[in-house]
């Protein structure tokens, strides 16, 4: 099971010794919240932040948008760093084109619903992700409470995935602790994405080392 820490629960006026104390304390990517305040209600960073994070970060950017029509950015997240970009099926009419292109030019494709959405939307883009994140939670905000029903989708991806549909790891983002992470991985989850559960307390590699652990 990877850990990927959101970096919307890191003290933002540090954000490269934030990542770093992560990384040290054995995080496997970073989860990047990119939101533009029309898709959902709250505005976080984008490509300029991610490019000047980009050297310091040693492991692979998570780059989770939401914003409406991402195509309109899909090559500058890229070239800004993003390893992988992950776009809401909610948010584009052009979804199968923008994930071609995220990998042809050579980044990992993501896909990803609000909690409301079904699952059987995603179904006929499958062939087309190395990534499915389900939400736990309403998009926008760190720090809400796990959503559990949303498992059902963690175990409809995973018999999807065993029946060949596609090739891809399960995500979960929201509200993951200790309590839930536990169900998380027993639904099928391959990724875990924790905001507060990682950047909550001191602010050392040491804390947060023990923070992951608690979710291992
Ligand atoms: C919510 C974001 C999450 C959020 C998770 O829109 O996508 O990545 O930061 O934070 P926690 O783990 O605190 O729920
Ligand atoms: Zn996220």
């Amino acid at each position: 099971m990877k850990i990927a820490p959101s970096i919307l629960s890191a003290d933002f006026s540090e954000l490269g010794a934030e990542i770093d104390r992560v990384t040290q304390a054995g995080a496997d990517w970073i989860h990047v919240d990119v939101m533009d305040g029309n898709f959902v209600p709250n505005l976080t960073l984008g490509m300029p932040v991610i490019k000047s994070l980009k050297p310091k970060c040693k492991i692979p950017m998570d780059v989770h948008l939401m914003i409406e029509k991402p195509e309109r950015y899909i090559e500058e997240f890229i070239a800004a760093g993003a390893d992988y970009l992950t776009l809401h099926i909610e948010s584009t009419s052009v979804l199968e084109k923008s994930l071609l292109r995220i990998r042809e030019l050579g980044c990992k494709s993501g896909i990803t619903l609000r909690p409301k959405t079904s699952i059987e939307l995603i179904k006929p883009f499958l062939h087309l992700v190395d990534l499915v994140l389900v939400m736990t939670v309403e998009p926008g905000f760190g720090g809400q409470s796990f959503m559990s029903e949303q498992l059902d989708k963690v175990r409809v991806l995973n018999s999807w995935r065993q029946q060949k549909l596609g090739n891809f790891l399960i995500e979960i983002d929201g509200g993951v602790n200790s309590q839930t992470a536990p169900t998380c991985v027993e639904a099928g989850a391959d990724v875990l994405v924790a905001g507060n559960a990682v950047f909550k307390g001191e602010k050392t590699e040491q804390n947060y080392k023990l923070n992951m652990s608690q979710l291992r």
